[in-house]
């Protein structure tokens, strides 16, 4: 499969990241191609609802940035990761600000290949995720009809601790 992580924390050693690049680790030990794209190194502008997407741009967004690196890579994908931190009870802006930008993406039809998705999260506390599931399932599983391959979380201690990463590159692997 070809897999696209959008990973939304701004940290390059952060505990999102560790976890993503696990997951990556056991992807491509079982065979599949990941493209980790770090969409805080990236500028990415918010929809400004302007609707070209949904009129004469039929399906392209009007905004010229780096998003059309990730509409590139939507094309191909069979798999989305969704990865960030938890940021005040849901995921970054930077990720959000991304995912606002499937407006054109998945108009009229979504991503031809795209039949999985997956989430990691990180946070400081637990039982914090409630926001950034709710979006999950509504726009990624219920919208876009894809298949929950899984979620995996990881608060406090957990972050970065041995068994948490080994976790996430089974889980890659197992794919
Ligand atoms: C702006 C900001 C908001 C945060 N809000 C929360 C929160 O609401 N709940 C929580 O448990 N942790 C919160 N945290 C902590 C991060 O989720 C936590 O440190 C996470 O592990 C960071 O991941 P990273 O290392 O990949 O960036 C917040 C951190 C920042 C910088």
């Amino acid at each position: 499969m070809n897999i696209l992580v959008l990973n939304g924390s701004p940290r390059p050693q952060g505990n999102t990241r560790q976890m993503v690049h696990a997951f990556a680790e056991g992807a491509g030990k079982g065979g599949h191609k990941v493209e980790i794209v770090n969409v805080c190194e990236k500028q990415i502008g918010g929809c400004q609802a302007c609707e070209y997407c949904h009129s004469a741009g039929k399906g392209t967004c009007a905004q010229k940035d780096d998003m059309g690196e990730v509409y590139e890579l939507l094309k191909n994908a069979d798999m989305l990761v969704i990865a960030s931190p938890i940021y005040y009870h849901g995921i970054s802006g930077q990720l959000k600000c991304t995912i606002d930008r499937f407006y054109a993406a998945a108009y009229p039809v979504k991503p031809p290949r795209l039949k999985k998705a997956a989430m990691i999260l990180s946070s400081g506390a637990p039982d914090v995720y409630e926001g950034a599931l709710y979006s999950f399932h509504g726009d990624f599983l219920d919208y876009l009809g894809l298949e929950n391959a899984g979620v995996f979380t990881a608060w406090g201690s957990q972050n970065g601790s041995p068994e948490k990463l080994e976790e996430l590159r089974k889980f890659g692997e197992s794919l």
